[in-house]
């Protein structure tokens, strides 16, 4: 059995205000579009088909090789829109699944039941329904007596006593894909909007005697479709409370789940606390026993086990595990800490390996170094490694004692056990075992000391 889905996002979204197309904004930090064709996954067996339009060149860029695109031109309604897939799949496809791509929250196993539904339907289509206190804005769906679906009637055409019903097309819709493309011929053009409803299929099929089935969908904010920022954001308060309720099943804790932030797509092992403010990012994978947080942003970046990361900025960075860093850390691109590394305030890593057990406490810039394990960074060293033009290497052995303030100018090389004295300036290799100091302060004349004035 073959199921496509056609995705319809050739609308403009004119209400949201924006240059980028509404189906690109981002929820969690994923594009709309992907969160509709990650749930399509689990109902689908083939490639989806997206309707663009307004936009075109920047979704089909974003969707690359994930969806076949075909483009509608002009926007003539979602029943128009859903005709120009009929030249990819007429004879390809059993059952075709059609939903708007402005409607992210809607879950995999939702699509599941809808395409269930259709298998054991006698009739050409099944279509997924919701109810709501408030139904501004949706289609009203009219029931026959033996509960088959009659009509879906757009508000602006709904008489008072059909503006009152409760039950709403939710837009979601699974056809058998023969019935689907000839019906698809026979639905008029609104005569007051000029456009192709999609809806209006509903009248072929009860026309023709043929059952559509309705599911009714128990979870309202599944349903929420965006049309302006303020659904947008209510859609991200929405995901951002399913992604950590799923983190929280599978064994995370977060103190405050309301002021944590975390990316669809982020992996974190259980018994791993997550304070709050933090904002976990993009591929970011956490392991187990780890404390994040609170008022830490993680981008990019792998996590060992049994970690504490407080009130630190990572980005395409990796800790082992037993790495204890913060408050006020940064690690940037290619900063590696290996086990039982201490890295404490005003530190930043970029491009370098802190082997096991190295420990830089406090004020410090290491950037294109390699340092050995169990070495000890003093307080405010500087890896001196970009001379104006190119970067350069900083090389230092296993137990190693860098004095405070000491300023390591690459290329440079230290042997192991090697130390410098507090504000050395090193600009020459140094052998191991080795002490280098720079020049000590030295008396040079005697002051008066003037009396304090009141
Ligand atoms: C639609 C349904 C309504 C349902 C509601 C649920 C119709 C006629 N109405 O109304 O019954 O309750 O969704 O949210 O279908 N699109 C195109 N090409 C077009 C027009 C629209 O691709 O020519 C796309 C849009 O990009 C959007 C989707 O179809 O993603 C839905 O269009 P929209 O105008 O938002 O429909 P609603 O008025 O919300
Ligand atoms: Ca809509």
């Amino acid at each position: 059995m073959k199921v496509t889905a056609v995705l319809l996002a050739a609308g403009q979204g004119i209400r949201m205000k924006s240059s980028l197309p509404k189906v690109l904004h981002p929820i969690c930090g994923k594009p709309m579009l992907w969160h509709v064709l990650e749930a399509l996954k689990s109902a689908a067996t083939e490639k989806p088909v997206v309707v663009v339009g307004h936009g075109a060149d920047e979704v089909k860029k974003y969707l690359g090789d994930t969806a076949d695109c075909v483009l509608q031109e002009p926007q003539l309604g979602t029943g128009h829109a859903a005709m120009q897939a009929e030249a990819l799949l007429k004879g390809k496809t059993d059952y075709v699944i059609v939903t708007y791509a402005d409607m992210p929250l809607l879950r995999g196993e939702t699509f599941q039941r809808l395409v269930e539904t259709q298998r054991l339907n006698a009739g050409p289509f099944s279509l997924l329904t919701v109810t709501a206190d408030d139904p501004h804005g949706f289609g009203r769906i009219v029931r026959k007596a033996d509960g088959t679906v009659a009509a879906i009637v757009e508000e602006y055409v709904a008489t008072p006593e059909q503006q009152q019903i409760k039950e709403l097309n939710a837009g979601a819709y699974c056809f058998k894909a023969d019935w689907f493309w000839d019906a698809l011929q026979r639905i008029e053009k609104n005569p007051r909007k000029g456009e192709y409803y999609l809806t209006d299929i509903v009248e072929i099929a009860v026309k023709d005697n043929l059952p559509v089935q309705a599911v009714l969908h128990d979870d309202f904010i599944e349903t929420i479709g965006i049309n302006t920022r303020i659904h947008l954001s209510e859609a991200e308060a929405a995901m951002r409370r399913r992604i950590n309720q799923e983190h929280m099943l599978n064994g995370v804790s977060m103190m405050d789940p309301a002021s944590t932030y975390i990316e669809a797509g982020v992996q974190i092992g259980k018994d791993t606390l997550v304070m709050p403010n933090t904002y976990l990012h993009g591929s970011t994978v956490i392991g187990e026993g780890n404390v994040i947080g609170p008022n830490t942003i993680i981008r990019d970046s792998k996590i060992g086990n049994q970690c504490k990361v407080l009130a630190s900025v990572l980005e395409g960075a990796v800790l082992e595990d037993d790495v204890d860093m913060g408050p006020f850390a940064r690690l940037r691109k290619g900063a590696h800490l290996k086990s039982h590394v201490h890295m404490g305030n005003f530190g930043e890593v970029k491009d370098s390996t802190l082997h096991e057990g190295v420990k830089m406490g406090h004020f410090s810039y290491i950037g294109n170094a390699n340092i050995g394990a169990n070495t000890n960074i003093g307080a405010g060293t500087i890896t001196c490694n970009y001379d104006g033009e190119k970067k350069h290497a900083t090389e230092i052995g296993e137990d190693v004692f860098i004095g405070s303030d000491t300023m390591l100018v690459a290329p440079l090389k230290l042997g192991d056990g090697a130390r410098t004295g507090a504000g050395a300036v090193v600009t020459k290799n140094v052998p191991e075992d080795t002490l280098v100091v720079g020049m000590p302060a030295r008396a040079i004349k005697k002051l008066e000391r003037k009396p304090k004035s009141k």
